[in-house]
This record gives C-alpha cells, structure tokens and sequence, in this order.
C-alpha cells in the first residue's frame, strides 16, 4: 500500500449494507479526515466500511501535514473520501476537537428538591470562561462520588462533569456536514470518542493518549468516566518537522524517514533519533504532570497506559512510553468492539491507530 497516495485508502462494500441502520462516525483531524461506517447486527456492531484521507495535498501540502483547510478545500476532501470509502448512510456523529472544548469537573452543593440543571447553570459561569449564552452545555453528575468536602453549613457536594463547546464552533462544523450532503446526528468531544472504542471495562484508573498530528492528548479515566483531560500543543507532525529541519530534506523525505525507522536503537539511526527525542521528551513531561496531579487529587495511583492515534504508529514508542512513564503501556485495539471479516485483521491493526476517534463516535450512535 503506498501511504503517500492522496486517499491512503478504503475498503468498498466490505459487508452487504443496510444503509438505514447504518451509522457514520467522521473524524475530522488536522492531518487527515477518518470515516468509518457501521451497523448493528444482533446487539453487535459491525464494520461495514471505512477509509482515510490526508488533507496536506487540498493545501498543496504533504501527505502527514496538518493544515487549516478554507471551508471549500476541506468539504471537497470530505467529499472525496466519502466517495472512495463508498459510504452509504448520511447519518454522521462527528468529533469536536479537545482543544475547542471546555472540559471541568465541579463541585455543587446538594440541594434537597432544588433543580440540578438550575444549579449546573449557575455554577457554569465561574468556570467556562466565555459567556454561557454563547456556548452549548453539557454534563454528568458522579452519582458514586460524593467529595469529602462539605459546605458551611454541613450539605455535600455532588461531582459534576461539566462540558462545554462555543456555539461558533459546533455551527461551523454543522456548515461542513451539511455542505457535504451529510445529516449531523451527534457531536462528541473527540476524546470521549477515542476512550469509548481504546477501554473495555476498566476498574482501576488508565491514562489514555492520543498522538496526533498537531496535539496529543490525554485522558484519565476511571470506571469509565474521564475525570481528566488536557490536549498538548505537539504532536507527531513536530518529529517530522525536526527532522526535516535538521537534516535538511524536504518534509515528504522526512515523513518517509521517521516511519521507516521510527525510535530505532540501531548505531546508524542514532542520529535521526537524537533529533526526535526531544520533542517526545517535551510531550511526555507534560503527559507525566497531568498523571502526577491527577494520582495527587484523587489520591489513586495509575497503573496502565494506553496509547493510540496515527502517532502512536511510531516505531518503538511502546517501549519509549514505558520508560518515561514507568508503567504498563499498551497500544490501543480501536477495532476490538467491532465485528470485521478475519482477512482484515492485519491490516487493520496495523493502520487501525488512527481511526480510535471515528469508531468511537459511530459506536456513541449506534
Ligand atoms: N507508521 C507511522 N509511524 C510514525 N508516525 C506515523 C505513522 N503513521 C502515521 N503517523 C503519524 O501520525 C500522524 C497522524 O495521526 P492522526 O491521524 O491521529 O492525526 P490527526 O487526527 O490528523 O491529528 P490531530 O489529532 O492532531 O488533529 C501524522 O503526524 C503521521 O506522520
Ligand atoms: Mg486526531
């Protein structure tokens, strides 16, 4: 499979589909656009088709680039990989980015037959840092977990997951879906998607990471619940950029380099690793805080680390993240809660990665 082709590639009709029931989860990264298509068969989801295409060429760009595509470029490239995927439903969930997202856990008092929603909304205005008639809200209350904290007068405090994404956000995308011919059913914070296909059932807390393009992020989620996330402002475009840079090739030549030998330890890529592992030390310096102060707050201590995102493909940055981590850390199986012809499963696993946030998101609509 040559990856530097425009569509890195897609799989027509893999199953015979029953366009009605069947769900598009749309991941619209900055590097490149996931699409994945299932459908529910016996309380099981079903892969019906997916594909991938890279956005850096609609910029006269490179493939692995991340751009900040002109509205018409990008619903072409949607378009596009539509088309090439041969999807057949227009009901899509699609991913709202980490980093246009307001995430926060808070704390109200319990108020015996007061309205909650009355409650969230008067909190709301202390922590989301725009006016709350400009955003669209959501939240979960903890109903486990009740903090130790009490008021002045002795009521509890319940926890209160608070979200919160700016209305010009969500209508730009819904300009998108729908200039594409598409029915925006969902949106979702593109982390809730990643943890939804990248855990099982979970009882101790896990740190999930997401490698991407131009941020990585990370979740920590206990019994199911993301109770911390923060999105890291590099990601593994940066490594490609380093070692273009340094070594003085072009970006595509660069790309090409860093998968091929990825974190290799053998002596003639030393030098191409030294380039790259500053910034793979910056990333997870930062990853380590955001665990360091979440063991400290909640009083847990995690254990298990799971890695995904195109990023995450990087030769060796298994082993790298255990070193820097001191934990278990696994690669991600975003296609584990999905039934999909056996013949699938190598490649799949092996571009599989990328598409956690999309399979995600179709999952949440199924
Ligand atoms: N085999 C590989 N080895 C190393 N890096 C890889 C490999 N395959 C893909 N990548 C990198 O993964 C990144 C793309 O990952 P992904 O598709 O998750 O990003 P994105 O969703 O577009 O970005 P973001 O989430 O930051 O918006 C690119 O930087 C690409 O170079
Ligand atoms: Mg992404």
């Amino acid at each position: 499979m040559d990856f530097f082709a425009k569509s890195l590639f897609s799989l027509k009709n893999l199953l015979a589909s029953k366009a009605s029931q069947s769900v598009l989860g749309l991941d619209i990264g900055t590097s490149s656009i996931k699409v994945v298509q299932l459908r529910k068969e016996k309380e099981q989801a079903v892969l019906e088709t997916y594909g991938e295409i890279a956005l850096g060429p609609y910029a006269n760009m490179q493939v692995g680039q991340a751009v900040n595509l002109a509205d018409d470029k990008l619903i072409e490239a949607l378009k596009d990989v539509l088309r090439e995927s041969n999807t057949k439903t227009k009901r899509a969930a699609v991913a709202i980015p980490l980093k246009s997202s307001f995430v926060t856990i808070i704390n109200i008092p319990s108020l015996e037959g007061k309205d909650i929603s009355e409650m969230i909304h008067l909190e709301a205005r202390r922590y989301i840092p725009v006016p709350i008639s400009e955003v669209v809200m959501d939240w979960w209350v903890f109903p486990e977990e009740e903090s130790e904290e009490k008021t002045a007068d002795g009521r509890k405090f319940i926890k209160v997951l608070l979200v919160a994404i700016h209305k010009d956000t969500i209508n730009e995308y819904r300009k998108i879906i729908s200039s594409s011919k598409l029915e925006l059913d969902k949106f979702e914070i593109e982390t809730f998607s990643m943890i939804r296909s990248s855990l099982g059932r979970e009882t101790s807390p896990v740190a999930v990471i997401d490698f991407g393009a131009s941020t990585t992020k990370v979740a920590i989620v206990d019994f199911g619940i993301m109770k911390s996330s923060y999105s890291i402002n590099k990601g593994s475009q940066d490594l490609t950029l380093a070692l273009s840079n340094s070594l003085g090739v072009d970006f595509k030549r660069a790309e090409e380099t860093k998968r091929e030998i990825g974190l290799s330890d053998l002596p003639e890529h030393k030098e191409m690793v030294n380039i790259m592992e500053p910034i793979l030390e910056y990333i997870f310096s930062e990853i380590r805080s955001v665990i360091t102060d979440y063991q400290r707050k909640y009083k847990q201590t995690i254990n298990r680390t799971i890695i995904t995102g195109g990023g995450a493909m990087l030769k060796g940055l298994t082993e790298f993240s255990v070193k820097h981590l001191s934990m278990e850390v696994n690669l991600a199986d975003p296609f584990l809660k999905t039934e999909y012809p056996a013949f699938l499963g190598g490649s799949l696993k092996k571009a599989g990665l990328s598409f956690s946030v999309a399979i995600g998101l179709a999952l949440l609509d199924l």
